[in-house]
């Protein structure tokens, strides 16, 4: 009987991680593009306004705003990752340079960068989290900052900002980096 209790306890917890993950899935599908919009307007409106100089300070202090921002509105954590970084705030945990392995490996098999994505549920020291992860391919207007041709007043810039920069050199349609979503479960 005890056994038999276990075990059904067991299966409600499975069953409750299930549907919060299901959930999860579908909040932060909601949250990464709501995420990667509003970024991309500040980062235009700022391009067209002040310039990719003045832009430069609306990826160092808007986008972790914007994130801190979207992930109090979810109730999770929402970043952004790569394995070559800017910001070494942004660096990738095992399990996200797992991932963007992952990712580099289906793009070398032809999948398209956009579909790129994976949800799960992970347990690590005994605690449960779900986590997310999406490709954020490089488009032309990224190459500006991240590309292999920089204008010297924005490389001096960024060497001002970040010295060990490491997010140049990307191409057109290269995996940037990724979105990243966490939240803990009881
Ligand atoms: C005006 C310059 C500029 C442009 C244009 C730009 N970025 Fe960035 N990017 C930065 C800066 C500065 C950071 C560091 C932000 C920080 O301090 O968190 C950054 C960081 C990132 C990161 C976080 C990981 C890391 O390297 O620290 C990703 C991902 C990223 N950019 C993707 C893009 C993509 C995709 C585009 C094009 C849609 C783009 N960037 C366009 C300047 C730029």
């Amino acid at each position: 009987m005890k056994k038999l209790l276990f075990l059904l306890a067991a299966l409600l917890s499975n069953n409750a991680i299930a549907h919060e993950h299901e959930q999860f899935t579908q909040e932060g599908k909601a949250a990464i593009k709501e995420f990667a919009g509003t970024l991309k307007s500040s980062l235009v409106t700022a391009m067209k306004s002040g310039g990719p100089i003045e832009a430069i300070s609306v990826c160092n202090d808007v986008a972790p705003s914007i994130a801190a921002d979207i992930s109090n509105k979810y109730g999770f954590q929402v970043a952004r990752t790569s394995l070559k970084i800017r910001n070494p705030d942004n660096s990738a945990d095992d399990w996200e340079k797992e991932i963007l392995f992952q990712f580099e490996a289906s793009k070398q098999q032809g999948e398209e960068v956009k579909t790129l994505f994976v949800s799960e549920a992970t347990t690590q020291n005994g605690n449960h989290e779900l986590r997310m992860m999406k490709a954020i391919p490089t488009a032309e207007i990224c190459l500006t900052c991240h590309g292999s041709d920089i204008a010297p007043a924005i490389q001096t810039k960024l060497d001002e900002l970040y010295p060990n920069d490491q997010a140049t050199g990307f191409k057109l349609g290269d995996i940037r980096g990724a979105f990243t979503l966490r939240k803990t479960i009881d």
